[in-house]
C-alpha cells in the first residue's frame, strides 16, 4: 500500500503524475478526508463528491476570493471570475440558462454529420505511422468548437495555443512563466472574440445552427450576456471542451489498445461505443480535479471544519470507489451501471456533455473501425498535469 503520509497537491511526484490511482486508492482507504498542508481538503471518496455536489449554499464555486492572491489584477483573474464554472447563484443560474439555451440538443445534433466527415478526413489522411494524439485526437475538438462558434477556418490555428496557456495556469502550482503565458493569452483571446462577435453581430448567421449568434441574442425574458461575460464565455467554451475531450479520445484509444479483449468486445459489437465511452471517461477522467470553498462550517469525514476551507474533490478517485463500481480498476466497455462524476453532478454539471459524448463516440468508433489492429509503438508519453489527465504523445502504427 502507498504511504500517503506525505501527499500534498502542491508537491506532485512523476510517479504520481503517472499512474494516481494506486495513492488514490490508499487516501480513499486511510484518509478520504485529507488535510492538506495548506489546510485545504483533498476528498477521494464517491459519497463525499456527490454529497458537496448537492450542497451548493455550503460549497461555493465562487473565486472571487480565493483567486486574488493566486492572480492579482490581471486577465485570467477577470478570465475565471466571469466563466460561470466559477460563479454561484444567481450569477451562475443566469448565465447558465443564456448559454445552455443555446447549445441545444438541435444545435449538437446538428453537428453530428459534420463531425463525422471530419473524423473520416483525419482518419483517410493518417500515416501508417502516426501520433494518435496531433493527428487525430487534438484536431477534433478544436475544429468542432470552431464550428460552434462559427471562427472561420483560417482562423483557428491560435485557438489550442490559447487554451491550452490558460487552462495550464490552472494546475495545482502556477509557475511564473506559466501565469504569463496564460495573461497574454486571455489578452489575445479577447482581442479576437472581440471583433469575432461584433463581425457575428453585424451579419447574424443561421439561428438555429450557430451558437455564437444565439448567444449574442436575449432570451425570451429580454436578458442578454453583457459583453465581459460573453467574451469570457466563450473563451471559456473553447477551454472546457477542447484538452478535455483531446484527451477523452487519446485514453480511450489507449485504454482499448492496452485491453485487447474489450477492442475485440467492441470490434464484434460496435454498438457498444456509447457505453466504452462511458467507461473511458470513469476509468481515466479527463478532468481529475474540481474545486469548491466552504461558505460555513461544514462536517466531513466525521470533522467540522470552518467557512472559508478550499475542498478539493478527486474525480478520478471516486470514478474508482468500489462503494459504487464493481472491480473498479478494471476496463470493462459493457459496464452498467455507470454513474461516473466524470461530468460532475448537481447545477455545474458539464454542459457541453452530449457533445463531448458525441465526440468519443464518432472519433472511437469510427477509428478503431477503421483501423482495427492498431497498436503503441512506444509507451505513450503523459501530459504530466494533475487536473487534466491525458497524453502529449501517443506514437501508433496503424496495422500493427
Ligand atoms: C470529455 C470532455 C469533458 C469533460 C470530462 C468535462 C468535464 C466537466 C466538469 C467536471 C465540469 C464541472 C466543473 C465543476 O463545477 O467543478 C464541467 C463544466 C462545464 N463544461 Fe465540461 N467537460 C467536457 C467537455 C465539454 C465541452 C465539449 C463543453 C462545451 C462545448 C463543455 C462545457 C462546459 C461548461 C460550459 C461547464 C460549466 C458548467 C457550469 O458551471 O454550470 N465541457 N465540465
Amino acid at each position: 500500500m502507498v504511504d500517503v503520509g506525505g501527499f500534498d497537491l502542491t508537491r506532485l511526484t512523476p510517479g504520481f503524475l503517472a499512474d494516481p490511482y494506486p495513492t488514490y486508492r490508499a487516501l480513499r482507504e486511510q484518509n478520504p478526508v485529507r488535510r492538506m498542508p495548506d489546510g485545504s481538503l483533498f476528498l477521494t471518496r464517491y459519497a463525499d463528491l456527490a454529497r458537496v455536489y448537492r450542497d451548493t449554499q455550503t460549497f461555493s464555486s465562487d473565486k472571487a476570493v480565493e483567486f486574488r492572491p493566486k492572480f492579482g489584477d490581471t486577465p485570467l483573474y477577470e478570465h475565471h471570475t466571469t466563466s460561470l464554472v466559477f460563479n454561484d447563484p444567481p450569477r451562475h443560474s443566469r448565465v447558465r440558462r443564456l448559454i445552455a439555451g443555446a447549445l441545444t440538443p438541435r444545435a449538437i445534433g446538428g453537428m453530428e454529420a459534420g463531425l463525422v466527415a471530419l473524423v473520416d478526413r483525419l482518419l483517410d489522411r493518417m500515416a501508417a505511422r502516426t501520433d494518435l494524439i496531433a493527428d487525430f485526437a487534438a484536431a477534433i475538438p478544436i475544429e468542432v468548437i470552431g464550428n460552434l462558434l462559427g471562427v472561420p477556418p483560417g482562423e483557428r490555428e491560435p485557438l489550442r495555443g490559447w487554451s491550452l496557456a490558460i487552462l495550464g495556469a490552472l494546475e495545482p502550482v502556477v509557475t511564473p512563466t506559466a501565469a504569463l503565458r496564460g495573461n497574454q493569452a486571455v489578452t489575445e483571446f479577447l482581442d479576437y472574440l472581440a471583433v469575432l462577435t461584433a463581425d457575428r453581430r453585424a451579419r447574424p448567421a443561421d439561428l438555429d445552427r450557430d451558437v455564437l449568434t444565439r448567444l449574442l441574442q436575449a432570451d425570451p425574458d429580454g436578458d442578454r450576456l453583457t459583453q465581459a461575460e460573453l467574451l469570457h464565455n466563450c473563451i471559456f467554451l473553447l477551454n472546457a471542451g477542447h484538452e478535455t475531450t483531446t484527451n477523452l479520445i487519446g485514453n480511450g484509444l489507449v485504454a482499448l489498445a492496452q485491453h485487447p479483449a474489450e477492442r475485440a468486445r467492441l470490434l464484434a459489437d460496435p454498438g457498444l461505443v456509447r457505453s466504452a465511452v462511458e467507461e473511458a471517461l470513469r476509468f481515466e477522467s479527463s478532468n481529475q480535479l474540481g474545486n469548491r470553498i466552504t461558505t460555513a462550517s461544514a462536517a466531513l469525514g466525521g470533522t467540522t471544519y470552518p467557512a472559508g476551507t478550499p475542498v478539493t474533490l478527486c474525480i478520478g478517485a471516486a470514478n474508482r470507489d468500489p462503494a459504487v463500481f464493481a472491480d473498479p480498476d478494471r476496463f470493462d466497455i459493457g459496464r452498467s451501471p455507470n454513474r461516473h462524476l466524470a461530468f460532475a453532478a448537481g447545477i455545474h454539471q458539464c454542459v457541453g456533455m452530449s457533445l463531448a459524448r458525441l465526440e468519443g463516440a464518432v472519433a472511437i468508433g469510427r477509428f478503431v473501425a477503421r483501423y482495427p489492429h492498431y497498436a503503441l509503438a512506444r509507451p505513450p508519453v503523459r501530459g504530466m498535469r494533475a487536473r487534466f489527465r491525458g497524453f502529449a504523445a501517443v506514437p501508433a502504427v496503424l496495422n500493427g
